[in-house]
Order: C-alpha cells, then structure tokens, then sequence
C-alpha cells in the first residue's frame, strides 16, 4: 500500500490521479488533498477519500469547506500555503502527486523532498523555474522523483536504467496543438475559445494555451534537461499530430526506442504510482490499425515563437527559466481574460526577457523574486 498526498487534486491530473487511486484502492491510500477554489469538488473528494488533512487556497474557501463537510468528517481543513506546505509533507504520505499549475506548485514540492518524500511531478513549472535547486535536493534527500508529463514518463521507460553514456538525443513528440495547419496571418485573430479546443488531450486551462502556443514544448525541453541531465542541443522537439508516440530516445548506436500508447493521463500517472510495478488497467489499448499512420514534422518557430524562447531561456539558465516562466503564466492569464491577443504572448515573454537581470547561479530567493519580478513586468505589458 502507498499512500499518497495530491496537491492539485481537483484539476484534471488530480481527478484522473484520483480515479486511479479509485481503481486500485488496495496498492493506493490517499492522506492527504490540497486544491485551490473549487471545494465543492474538494468535499466530494473528501467524503470519498476521507484523508487525513485537506487544504484550499483561502481561509473563506477553508469555511466555506467546513460548513459543506459538517460535522461528519474528521478531515482537518486548512488554507494558503502553510495548508499547501501541510498536505505535502503530511507525516503519512509516502509520495507526493503534485498536481497544481505554475510556480505555486514549487515551494510545497520543496517542503516534501526535504521531509523525505518521493515525488510524482506533474507540475512542470516547478522545474522549469528551479530544475537545478530541486533536483539537487532531490539528490541531498535521496528522494525519487518520477515524471507524470506523457512526455517524460515515455523517455523515462525508453531509458530503462541504460547508463547516461549511452544516450545520444531526446526526441520530444509535440501534437502541435489545434493551430499546427493555421494560416500564419490568420494567427493574431486566434480567440480563448479556438485555442482552449485541444485535438487529442482534456486539460486544464493554462496547460491548453501553452499546447496551443507551444509553449507547453518549450516548457518540457527543460524539464527534460533537468530530470534527464542531457544538453539543448542534444533535445529535438518533432510534430506528432497523432499524440500515440510519446516520445523517444535516440542511443548513441543508432538505436532508437520510442514509447507508444493512446492519449489518456491515467497510464502515466499510474505508472509514476505504480513503479516500479505496472498495474492493469480497464483503458481501451493502443489499436495501430485503427491509427493507420504516424505522421512527424518540424515544429514551426515562426508561427511559434514561444518554443524558440523557452529553448533561448533554458541555454542561458540561472534566473531566465523562472522568467520565462512567470511571463507566461501572466500572459496566458491575460490571453484567457482577453487583455492581449493571442501573439501578443511571445511578444511580451520577449519583452520580459530582454529587460531581466540574469542571475547566473540563483539560490531559491532569487528564483522567487525573478519570478515575482517577471510577473509584475508582465501584468503591467500594454
Ligand atoms: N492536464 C494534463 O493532461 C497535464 C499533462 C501533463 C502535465 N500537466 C501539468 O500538470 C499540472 C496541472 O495541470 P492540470 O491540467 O491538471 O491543471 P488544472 O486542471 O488547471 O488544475 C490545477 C489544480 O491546481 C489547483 N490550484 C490552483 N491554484 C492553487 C493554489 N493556490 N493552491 C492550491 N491549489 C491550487 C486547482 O484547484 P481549483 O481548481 O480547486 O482552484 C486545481 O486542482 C500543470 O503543471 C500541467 O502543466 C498536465
């Protein structure tokens, strides 16, 4: 039996990690829950689930929480980030899924590595913005930390413990979201609506723009980089509309593994609960007749400055990452509130970059204040 704390429980990876923790529910006992607003979702999961500790992003959530329980729950209900902090490093929790999105998700998942906990990391932002400060921790801690990402998890089992001196490139699939044919005069006129409609995938807001972007790649390719220690030059980014090969690793004999299955979060997430065990399942499986064919192209730059920025940021590193980062998490926000357009976005990242200071080897302070520093330039972009 592991248990598991859920930070993000209410989001698309936290309800798909949950409806797998349903399926299997003597390898997996949940302790703990962490969400932000939505605690209607948070109540039913509690009266399920009945953990050990819950938290949402607000005391007015937290009462609003307790008046929906009653008095029927021995869950204790906390809030902000000391609440955050509680859930994931819950004294019961073997592992930690973190599931929230953006640089939120970085401090909590600090707080379980230094409590000793393994991580399930969905939360991609935390590496992009602190890659090197967490998986240094993660090394002091002697912790795990496995990829949720499809992308990682694909590269992970394609490694499968062959030595590091074997590898030669990361192949990174991209579907390329639902603009990877759209006229590139048309782009500027792209509304919230057109680019929250994802060809293959259901996921949360934020993560959908950044697919539609391609910032989303560009956020993996560094991501990459930390979980799997390889160079830029040496992660290829390649168009995969179809989303069936989740990514590949080339060796340095030519061999090149590629891992496949359909689109559905709940196979990576159970694996990263699972391993080194693979559990069955009830999902449809891969049927290649029915794909008929895998198509792969180079991603666009062009139309898609966003993934060129992420790989700029990522080769200068110290505090540019977190920037990048922070800038897009602004301007996506911005995108969805319909302040800017939809190639305003890498314009303003670029803006954002152009003016940083860099820090060269930040320690987790720093990263914090780029962070806070690039949102505050972004928000004021007109
Ligand atoms: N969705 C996917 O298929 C997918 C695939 C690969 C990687 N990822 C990564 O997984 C992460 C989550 O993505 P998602 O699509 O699941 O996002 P999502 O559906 O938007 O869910 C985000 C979760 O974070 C919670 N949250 C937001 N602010 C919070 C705060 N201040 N305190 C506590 N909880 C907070 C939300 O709670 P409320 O809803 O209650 O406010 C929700 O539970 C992202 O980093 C994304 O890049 C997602």
């Amino acid at each position: 039996m592991k248990n598991v704390s859920i930070i993000g429980s209410t989001g698309s990876i936290g309800r798909q990690a949950l409806d797998v923790a349903s399926s299997n529910p003597e390898k997996i006992h949940v302790v703990a829950l962490a969400a932000g607003s939505n605690v209607e979702l948070l109540a039913d999961q509690i009266r399920k689930f009945k953990p050990r500790v819950a938290s949402v992003a607000s005391e007015n959530y937290a009462r609003e929480l307790r008046r929906l329980l009653g008095d029927n729950i021995n869950t204790v209900i906390l809030s902000g980030t000391d609440g955050l902090i509680a859930v994931a490093s819950d004294s019961e929790a073997d592992m930690v899924l973190t599931a929230v999105t953006g640089t939120v998700g970085l401090i909590p998942t600090m707080k379980a590595i230094e409590a000793g906990k393994d991580i399930a990391l969905a939360n991609k932002e935390t590496l992009v913005a602190a890659g090197n400060i967490v998986m240094d921790k993660v090394a002091e801690m002697g912790v795990k930390l496995y990829p949720v990402d499809s992308e990682h998890s694909a590269i992970w089992q394609c490694l499968d413990n062959e030595p590091q001196k074997a590898l030669s490139k990361l192949i990174l699939t991209a579907s390329g979201g639902p603009f990877r044919n759209y006229p590139a005069e048309k782009m500027s006129s792209i509304t919230p609506e057109m680019a929250l409609k994802h060809p293959n995938w259901d996921m949360g807001s934020k993560i959908t723009i950044d697919s539609a972007t391609l910032m989303n790649k560009g956020l993996e390719v560094i991501e990459a980089k930390w979980l799997f220690d390889v160079d830029f030059k040496d992660i290829q980014v390649l168009v995969h509309a179809q989303s069936i090969i989740h990514s590949m690793v080339e060796f340095i004999d030519g061999s090149v593994i590629a891992h496949l299955g359909i689109p559905d979060m709940r196979i990576p997430i159970q694996y990263a609960l699972s391993y080194p065990n693979r559990w069955p399942n009830d999902l449809p499986k891969l049927n290649l007749l029915e794909v008929q064919e895998l198509t792969f192209e180079a991603p666009d730059l062009d139309r898609f400055p966003c993934l060129k920025l992420a790989f700029q940021a990522g080769e200068i590193g110290g505090t540019m990452p977190a920037v990048l980062n922070a800038a897009n998490e602004v301007t996506v926000a911005r995108f969805l509130k319909r302040e800017i357009g939809f190639m305003d976005i890498p314009v303003v990242i670029n803006n954002i970059m152009e003016k940083h200071q860099i820090i060269a080897k930040p320690d987790l302070d720093d990263i914090l204040t780029a962070d806070r520093w690039a949102r505050e330039a972004a928000g004021e972009v007109k």
